[in-house]
């Protein structure tokens, strides 16, 4: 509904503009260049709102400094079967097991072709199709490169969703390895990868510091977790998100800092549902933060008040822009 909604103010050119003088906040210490792009402030759209980009402007509108589109995978497929999405309000979590239904790179390639007025770094968010076979994934994954770098301003290659079997059985160090620097052939974006809260800290540092020396960009802490004793009448199948998830994404931000801050770019989502917690994870080393579940919970006024926060922060500690925040807290 919130996407269909975000489509038909789309369609109304004017209502857009109301929108973003509503939400946006203009404030030049919360910009950063990264990549040679313009991040106008820290708050991105997590991978799977958005999944065909299809409601971008609108997106755009609430505030948020970046977007992700996707997961896109090559062939259009769609899903696992329903109910593929369970709310915990009590908890402010979701439970989700979607399996990457999507129009396929063709058509989202084309829509992304046709975008207008985003003037916001857009991520496309990257997967294997259902069907092809662990051993040939990353043909799917140099396809999708090649075929929509011209539409995007970075790639996330996504090894971690839950819901795709044998997905996570990528996040080997020398399939990440391979995985990057055969999507880098191809082109010259800048490369994320995203990773699971369900590996112990070591593997999770050890396949960072393997993907970003193949040639990654950086690092995205976390996708969903199986880790269904969090969340009291969760089961198998699907991935929880929101605010059951927000220590362990901590935890990894801050293990994945202590190795590779400065060295890459680190994007911190998982369980973000105000201000405070986004100054935590920038404090703790991420230069950009995501948002999905709390989204969901909090309403579309929940940007600009995250956004609104951090500025209030750098008042408060007296800071001239939002870089002199990030990794603050790290041990120096
Ligand atoms: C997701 N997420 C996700 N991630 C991804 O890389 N590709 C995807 O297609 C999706 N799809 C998806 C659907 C739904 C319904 C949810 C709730 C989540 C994971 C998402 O981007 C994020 O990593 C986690 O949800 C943790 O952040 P939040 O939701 O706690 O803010």
């Amino acid at each position: 509904m919130a996407i269909r909604s975000m489509r038909l103010a789309q369609s109304m050119r004017a209502p857009l503009g109301l929108i973003s003088r509503h939400y946006r906040v203009e404030d030049d210490r919360l910009s950063q260049e990264i990549w040679h792009q313009g991040f106008r402030n820290p708050v991105g759209l997590a991978a799977g709102f958005d999944k065909n980009g299809q409601a971008l402007g609108a997106l755009q509108a609430l505030g948020f400094g970046f977007l992700e589109a996707g997961t896109v995978t090559p062939m259009p497929q769609r899903g696992n079967p329903r109910p593929r999405m369970l709310r915990f309000p009590a908890e402010r979590s979701l439970q989700n097991s979607l399996g990457f239904n999507n129009l396929g790179a063709e058509e989202i390639s084309r829509r992304l072709g046709g975008l207008r007025g985003i003037s916001v770094p857009v991520g496309v968010n990257i997967g294997k199709n259902r069907t092809t076979p662990v051993d040939r994934a990353i043909e799917d994954y140099v396809f999708l490169v090649d075929r929509l770098q011209d539409r995007c301003s970075f790639f996330v290659v996504n090894i971690s969703s839950p819901n795709t079997p044998g997905l996570r059985d990528l996040q080997q160090k020398d399939t990440v390895k391979e995985l990057v620097s055969e999507c880098a052939k191809k082109t010259t974006r800048p490369l994320l990868v995203k990773l699971s809260p369900d590996l112990d800290d070591q593997a999770i540092v050890e396949l960072s510091v393997a993907a970003v020396g193949a040639g990654a960009s950086g690092i995205i802490l976390t996708n969903t977790t199986t880790d269904y004793t969090i969340l009291e009448g969760a089961s198998p199948p699907g991935g929880l998100s929101g605010r059951v998830l927000r220590q362990r994404s901590y935890e990894l931000l801050r293990a994945v800092a202590a190795e590779l801050f400065g060295r890459c770019v680190l994007i911190s989502v998982g369980g973000i549902d105000s201000a405070t917690e986004a100054i935590k994870r920038l404090r703790a080393g991420a230069s950009l933060v995501q948002i999905y579940t709390g989204l969901v919970y909090g309403g579309p006024g929940l940007v600009s008040e995250v956004v609104r926060g951090i500025a209030q922060h750098l008042d408060e500690c007296g800071a001239r822009s939002v870089d002199e925040i990030i990794g603050s807290d790290l041990d120096k």
